[in-house]
């Protein structure tokens, strides 16, 4: 869901061409552009509103993220094969990206980690509303004001509870488990480093804060990208 800038990128790698299953490609394209859109403008308001509530010019995270690596990826978890208790359909981890949003799924199993009472919340997104959740980017740039949120989705009891009730209720379908997120970037030529007034007002809220030094965004997510083995190494 990324627009191509003006100039030659110094990670044209992160601009890999998106990826039609077979068996959906007369209608995918159409959907997905449709529900991207939608969220981009969604998860751009956020970001506009975030920073004009710290107090910064309301444009500048989208335009430090104007030619992001924006990226709608659906996940689909089959619930036949991995409907078991307590089995881990993503574990413990934070997002590498600025923000991420989502929809409701339907099957719930998100839990989130709140920075306020290190206790786990299980998510329940009320019928019409998105969740936005915070990635590293973002904790980069505000100097630990605002931290990437931990969160891990299992399969629960209530999960199990929604099997059951929809082989009921719908028995033709598939018992498929599908989340369709949108992480939304910063631009990969922009230089990441914490905003020094965001970066003070972090330490005098929550003490001392990690040294995040200063790196590309391109960088960054190639980073985050090995440490997480999913690309190959170069
Ligand atoms: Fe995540």
């Amino acid at each position: 869901m990324s627009e191509k800038p003006p100039y030659t990128s110094h990670f044209p790698v992160l601009e890999a061409p998106n990826v039609v299953p077979e068996k959906f490609k007369d209608t995918w394209e159409q959907g997905v552009n449709e529900w991207g859109g939608f969220m981009k403008q969604a998860v751009e308001g956020v970001a506009k509103m975030v920073a004009s509530g710290l107090g910064l010019d309301e444009n500048t995270f989208t335009d430090a993220g104007r030619y992001g690596s924006h990226l709608l990826a659906p996940t689909a978890t089959d619930l036949v094969k991995y409907g078991k208790l307590n089995t881990i359909y993503a574990g413990f981890h934070t997002d590498l990206n600025f923000l991420t949003i989502h929809g409701q799924s339907r099957y719930p199993g998100l839990h989130i980690w709140a920075r306020n009472s290190g206790k786990k919340i299980q998510v329940k997104i009320p019928p019409g509303c998105l969740l936005v959740q915070a990635g590293k980017q973002i904790e980069w740039l505000t100097g630990g004001l605002i931290k990437a949120g931990y969160h891990e989705v299992v399969c629960t009891q209530a999960t199990m509870d929604t099997i059951a009730r929809r082989e009921i209720e719908f028995p033709q379908r598939p018992l498929i488990r599908i989340s369709s997120t949108f992480f939304w970037h910063l631009t990969p030529d922009f230089n990441l480093c914490p905003i020094p007034a965001l970066g003070d007002e972090a330490e005098k809220r929550f003490g001392k804060q990690e040294d995040y030094g200063e790196m590309l965004v391109g960088d960054q997510v190639r980073r985050e990208l090995g440490l997480i083995a999913l690309m190959a190494p170069s």
